[in-house]
Formats: structure tokens, C-alpha cells, sequence
């Protein structure tokens, strides 16, 4: 069925000169299936390589923070990683998951009644990316942003400051953060997390086009594209693009797009910044670091934020 916010996000980006799709297109049903099965391939190292650090630090995190804190998580559809933060007994009273998906969290909610009955659980169905009201906090409480998975990186640096500095606002005047990052590292590491052998990535990228031709009476053929992965250095960035193979006409809405032989549509961008760029765009969002923690190799951080 068509939807009109599809139709009308497609077509400003497929109009301009360098065609573009904004990422949160990727995420329908079968791209957060297959975002999932990118999370578990052997070279896609972010996830795995972020828990194993939560594993580690949660219980620091959770005594410089608690107790009786509330943790309020951007981008939540489970609670896999904050359960390394409440897992320390009495670190936290309450849980705010925020997240567009209403039914993962409705069955987060669920989930979390049974693997933590002491915590209060008060999931918001909103987008991050625009203000956020928070149910009623207790006065005292201490209160922590939580922002992992390195969806910062997706962010461009501008949309990254204005972000933090929203989420300074909505939490109040003495929240903390803890934002969980990728880091700049060799290409020949990210490549392949990001054009894995098993073609992953490649489908989660085509389904884009799967997406358009169901939501947007797009004619596609996702075939006719080739999934691309480029590190662009200058942005420290990696750049995800759909190559068309040869000279094609594609209808979308009612409208007939040309797309020559290499042209590309680019699709994602992953920054991949340094600490110290990374800590450069939370000062100027009003954030002060307090403690950093990196996985071996400086292949992943967590920073924990503060307003002082
Ligand atoms: C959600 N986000 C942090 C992922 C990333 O690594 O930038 C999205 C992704 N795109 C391709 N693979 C994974």
C-alpha cells in the first residue's frame, strides 16, 4: 500500500543530483530482520565488541550513576543492553526504552516484568530525532541518557550536536549520558563489516528498493543494483551506496527517474570518528566527559557524560 511519507522522503532524495535515501527507510519489518542477522555476522564487530564492554563496565556505570537512578535509552526496541546497567541491584528504579516500534515495546514491557520486577518500566513511542516528553521523574532521582549501538555515527555532525543537545534538555539540568560509539580504525576492518561475504548487508541495503516498490508503486528491480561500501577518509566515514548496473528508467508515485550506468544512490553514512572528535560534538551539544571506557584496541568507546 502506498504511504505518503515514503512517497514524499523517496522522491526528495531520489530528485536531487546525487540521489540519496535517508537510512531510516532501511528499517521495515524485514530490515530490522535483517539488521539483526548483520549484528551476528563474524565481520559486523560493533555489536558483539559493544557487550562485551557493557559486560564489563555496567556495574561502574551503574554505582557512579545510582542509586534509585532512572535510565532513559534512545532507540530501545529491546533491553539487551541496558540489562548490563540494571543489573546491579538497586542502581535503578525506572526504565524509559524510547523507540518508534510501539509493539517491540510492548513486549519489551512484558519481557521486563518478569526479568526485572523491581524496576519500573515507562516505554515512549516517539522519534528521537524530534523533542521527547518523558513521563514524571521523582525530583531526586538521578537520571542517565543511554544512546549505544553506535547509532550516533549515522547521524551527520550537525544532526549528532543537535541531538545530544536535545537529549541535555529533555533530561533535565544534572542527567548524565552514556553514549556507546564505533571508532576510527583501519579500512580494512570496517570494509567488510559493511560488505560481508554472505551478502547480508548487500540484501539489507537492496531491500530498500524492495521497500519502495511496495510502499511507493516503485518499479525496481533490486537485482539491477549493485551493493557498495566505500571508506570515505576526509569524513572518516563509510558510505553505503546502490551502483546501477546499467542505464534504467524506474517509475516511483507516477514519476520516471533515470538512473545512468555507475550512477549511485547513496544510501547510509557510518561515521567513524575519533574520541576526540566524538567528545568535540558532545561540548558543543553542553556535555562534559566524566569517564571513558574502550574496548582492546580502541575498537569501540563508551562515554559517560555530564553537564559540570
Ligand atoms: C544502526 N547502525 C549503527 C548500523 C551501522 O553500523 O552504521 C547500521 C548498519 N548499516 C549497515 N550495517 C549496519
Amino acid at each position: 500500500m502506498r504511504d505518503p511519507d515514503v512517497v514524499r522522503v523517496a522522491l526528495a532524495g531520489l530528485r536531487a543530483p546525487r540521489k540519496t535515501l535517508p537510512p531510516s527507510l532501511f528499517y521495515d519489518a524485514e530490515g530490522c530482520r535483517l539488521f539483526y542477522r548483520i549484528t551476528e555476522l563474524p565481520e559486523y564487530y560493533l555489536t558483539r565488541t559493544e557487550r562485551a564492554l557493557l559486560a564489563t563496565i555496567g556495574p561502574a556505570v551503574a554505582d557512579l550513576v545510582g542509586p534509585d537512578a532512572v535510565l532513559a535509552e534512545y532507540g530501545a526496541s529491546t533491553e539487551d543492553k541496558a540489562a548490563f546497567l540494571l543489573a546491579t541491584q538497586g542502581a535503578f528504579q525506572a526504565y524509559i526504552p524510547i523507540d518508534v516500534a510501539a509493539a517491540e515495546l510492548a513486549q519489551l514491557r512484558a519481557r521486563m516484568a518478569q526479568s526485572h520486577p523491581a524496576i519500573t518500566v515507562a516505554p515512549r513511542v516517539a522519534d528521537f530525532m524530534y523533542p521527547i516528553v518523558l513521563p514524571p521523574i521523582p525530583a531526586d532521582a538521578p537520571v542517565l541518557g543511554f544512546f549505544p549501538g553506535s547509532t550516533i555515527g549515522n547521524l551527520e555532525p550537525e544532526a549528532a550536536i543537535a541531538f545530544l543537545s536535545r537529549a541535555r534538555t529533555t533530561l533535565g539540568a544534572g542527567a548524565r549520558f552514556l553514549l556507546g560509539a564505533d571508532l576510527r580504525k583501519s579500512p580494512l576492518e570496517l570494509l567488510p563489516a559493511y560488505d560481508d561475504a554472505a551478502g547480508v548487508t548487500a540484501a539489507f541495503n537492496r531491500n530498500l528498493l524492495v521497500r519502495l516498490n511496495r510502499e511507493a508503486e516503485a518499479t525496481f528491480d533490486p537485482m539491477a543494483f549493485r551493493h557498495e561500501a566505500r571508506w570515505n577518509d576526509d569524513e572518516s566515514r563509510i558510505e553505503m551506496h546502490l551502483v546501477s548496473l546499467h542505464d534504467q528508467t524506474v517509475a516511483i508515485a507516477g514519476e520516471t527517474l533515470h538512473f545512468a550506468e555507475g550512477e549511485t544512490i547513496h544510501t547510509e553514512n557510518s561515521y567513524k570518528h575519533t574520541q576526540d572528535r566524538l567528545l568535540t560534538l558532545a561540548r558543543q551539544a553542553g556535555w562534559t566527559l566524566e569517564r571513558q571506557w574502550t574496548a582492546p584496541g580502541q575498537r569501540f568507546g563508551h562515554f559517560l557524560l555530564n553537564q559540570r
